[in-house]
């Protein structure tokens, strides 16, 4: 029986053994079955639609060109995630540009790259975003991001929607908001948007979200406008662990499309287009990352230490939000999980990647596999340490190849420079 942990159909011993450890293994194949379930979805509730990757949970150039494949749109949130886009080759109208403090040069950078939609996010930005455009001459296609009030069953911090938050215009000022696009000479209102958190796992505050939004829509055509497009945001849930909630994409095109056909119809308004913005749902469950076991260190009657050859510098996400992962030691795959440890990384802190897991009797040298990393660890990863990042092996069918390389120790060092004064 063969003891090793397989993922998309790869021996992942055999990954570790060929690329090395820390690993980030992203699968191809994942990506598209997710993508494609939820185009399967809008398709079947007959809804126009478009999907826009949220590129700040997992981008690259390889990545953007799946994207790019796959015929969606790409949500960036700076200059450096719409540079990597267009070497990628993305049709700037696929990109849709986001933040809630762009820069005046990052905007000028977007229009005159020629970027399909800039999402306003403030009242500052309405007036920032008009003068860029008018200065440039080109009439620039705009959505504005709304705080609906709706509170999504998520951490603190990824509770983006909240009235007491950074993100949007507050939605009793929405309609103002509005009215002062509209009369921006260069701005072209064609869609509003919010999003109301990540890591949701029910379809109920999207429902409660698109209700608002659409009377927003209503109170825009009042004013003589049709909005195009309604923008519902990311943050479909995925499964961390095994009795995590299930985020159910199809339940939430049935209900998002049951609520929008009903308040359309009764608030008279032409059925806009659903733009959805997932980065989680398609890349977090379609990613592992391997480590290698070290030191294991037991105090008795405690606590049992395994430490990897990574950690908080390449998964932030412990640290930071608490975020609770599954693992499993790969080349141990089918023996009998009975010891408790708690895994811990290497930087130089507590560091704790996994608190109080039940594995397999490790021994150093073992390949731990933590899944569901794709979203968020490498998009967060950090030189922390000086620890050089993981590179990143895309798999597609039974191939394996590097879509990012590892950092090497000249890396580390490429943008230091030495003030004169200390010159040798
Ligand atoms: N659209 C907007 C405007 C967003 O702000 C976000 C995420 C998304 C889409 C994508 O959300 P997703 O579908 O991936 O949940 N670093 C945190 C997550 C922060 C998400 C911020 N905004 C984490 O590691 O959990």
């Amino acid at each position: 029986m063969n003891e090793h942990f397989i993922f998309a159909g790869h021996d992942t011993v055999a990954l570790a053994k060929k690329f090395g450890t820390p690993l980030y293994v992203i699968s191809e194949n994942k990506i598209i079955e997710a993508i494609d379930l939820i185009k399967k979805s809008f398709e079947e509730y007959g809804l126009d639609y478009d999907i826009n990757y949220a590129g700040k949970a997992f981008t690259n150039i390889a990545m953007v060109k799946i994207i790019k494949q796959q015929g969606i749109s790409l949500d960036t949130v700076s200059g450096g995630e719409i540079y990597t886009a267009l070497k990628a080759g993305l049709d700037p109208k696929r990109i849709c540009f986001h933040g809630s403090n762009k820069s005046a040069q990052e905007i000028r950078e977007a229009i005159e790259a020629g970027v399909g939609v800039i999402t306003i996010d403030s009242f500052y930005e309405i007036g920032l975003v008009g003068r860029i455009a008018k200065e440039l001459e080109t009439v620039q296609n705009v959505h504005f991001r709304v705080s609906p009030g709706v509170e999504a069953h998520t951490h603190e911090y990824i509770q983006t929607g909240r009235i007491d938050s950074k993100f949007g215009i507050p939605v009793n000022m929405a309609v103002r908001a509005a009215r002062m696009i509209i009369d921006e000479e260069y701005l072209n209102l064609t869609g509003v948007h919010c999003h109301i958190g990540s890591d949701i796992s029910s379809p109920k505050p999207f429902e409660i979200a698109a209700t608002t939004m659409l009377e927003i829509v209503y109170n825009i055509k009042e004013m003589g406008v049709e909005i195009e497009a309604l923008n519902l945001g990311g943050g479909f849930g995925i499964n961390y662990l095994h009795d995590d909630p299930v985020f159910d994409v199809e339940e939430y095109v049935h209900t998002i499309s049951k609520i929008i056909r009903k308040q359309c119809d009764i608030l008279g308004i032409k059925i806009p287009k659903i733009i959805v913005e997932p980065g989680r749902y398609i890349i977090g469950p379609a990613g592992i990352t391997l480590y290698s076991i070290g030191t294991i260190k037991e105090i008795p009657y405690l606590r049992k230490y395994i430490s990897v050859d990574g950690g908080m510098a390449d998964n932030p996400r412990p640290a930071l939000y608490g975020a609770i992962y599954h693992a499993v030691i790969a080349n141990k795959y089918n023996k009998e999980a009975n010891e408790l440890y708690t895994v811990s990384g290497k930087c130089c802190e507590t560091d704790m990647l996994i608190k109080d897991i039940l594995l397999p009797q490790a021994a150093p040298g073992d390949i731990l596999a933590v899944l569901n990393t794709g979203a968020y660890n490498y998009s967060m990863a950090s030189h922390y340490n000086r620890l050089q990042s993981p590179p990143v092996v895309l798999l597609k069918d039974d191939k394996a190849e590097l879509m990012v390389k590892k950092d090497t120790y000249e890396n580390l060092i490429q943008n230091d420079v030495v003030p004169s004064w200390l010159e040798d």
